[in-house]
């Protein structure tokens, strides 16, 4: 499974990046908005600094708008995936740029339906919003469930990468029906690697081995 981040600071991604946990970055308007930076530089920065996958949103809402952004945003690095709304105009931007060899991300999925869509259209990866299902108490991980069969049922190569994650429980879900990636908050990646009995078992060992020592 790949471990994306989910975020739009460098320095949760160097963090994460020294954690060998960042296979993928994802950002959105929101998340470079909470930079309070100038966006351009900022995804500049983030494209030169990793390796994988590195998805940036378009701002228009028409298609020629968003071919328009999305080969401009392709120049920045080969690892670069325009990021696209789940809109009919988005799907006519998808199927132009898979045709460019652009990769693409269908953003705001909230149905199975529209992840097949999306792939029809030749989408790389869509990207089920689960942690907002779940806040409108609907069960977000069913949208992945159902998705994952109909990718298989038909061999889409597209994949997919569970957003909106707000908690380990979501990574651990994501993780045992066999999502593709999970793009997960730098708070949460670190949340993953804590728990309570260890820090009491590390803390016991420490003692017990001072307790020799005297
Ligand atoms: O990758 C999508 C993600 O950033 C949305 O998360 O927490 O705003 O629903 P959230």
């Amino acid at each position: 499974m790949n471990f994306f981040i989910d975020t739009a600071n460098i320095e949760e991604i160097k963090k994460g990046i020294e954690l060998g946990l960042v296979d993928g970055v994802t950002t959105n308007p929101t998340l470079l908005s909470k930079e309070k930076k100038d966006p351009e530089s900022t995804i500049k920065e983030i494209v030169a600094l990793v390796e994988g996958p590195v998805s940036l949103e378009v701002i228009s809402t028409d298609s020629k708008g968003m071919c328009d952004e999305a080969r401009k945003l392709s120049t920045l690095g080969p690892n670069v995936v325009v990021k696209v709304p789940m809109t009919e105009e988005g799907i006519k931007t998808v199927r132009i740029l898979s045709q460019e060899g652009i990769k693409t991300n269908v953003t705001l999925i909230f149905q199975p339906v529209q992840s097949l869509i999306a792939a029809k259209a030749g989408a790389t990866y869509v990207s089920p919003f689960i942690g907002r299902i779940d806040d409108i108490s609907a069960r977000g991980m069913d949208i992945v469930e159902d998705t994952l069969t109909i990718f298989s049922n038909y061999g889409f190569e597209t994949e997919i990468i569970v957003a909106s994650i707000r908690s380990p429980l979501h990574v651990l879900q994501a993780a045992t029906i066999g999502a593709d990636i999970a793009t997960i908050p730098f708070n949460v990646l670190r949340q993953l690697m804590n728990h309570p009995l260890t820090d009491i078992g590390l803390e016991r060992f420490l003692k017990d081995w001072d307790n020799i020592k005297k």
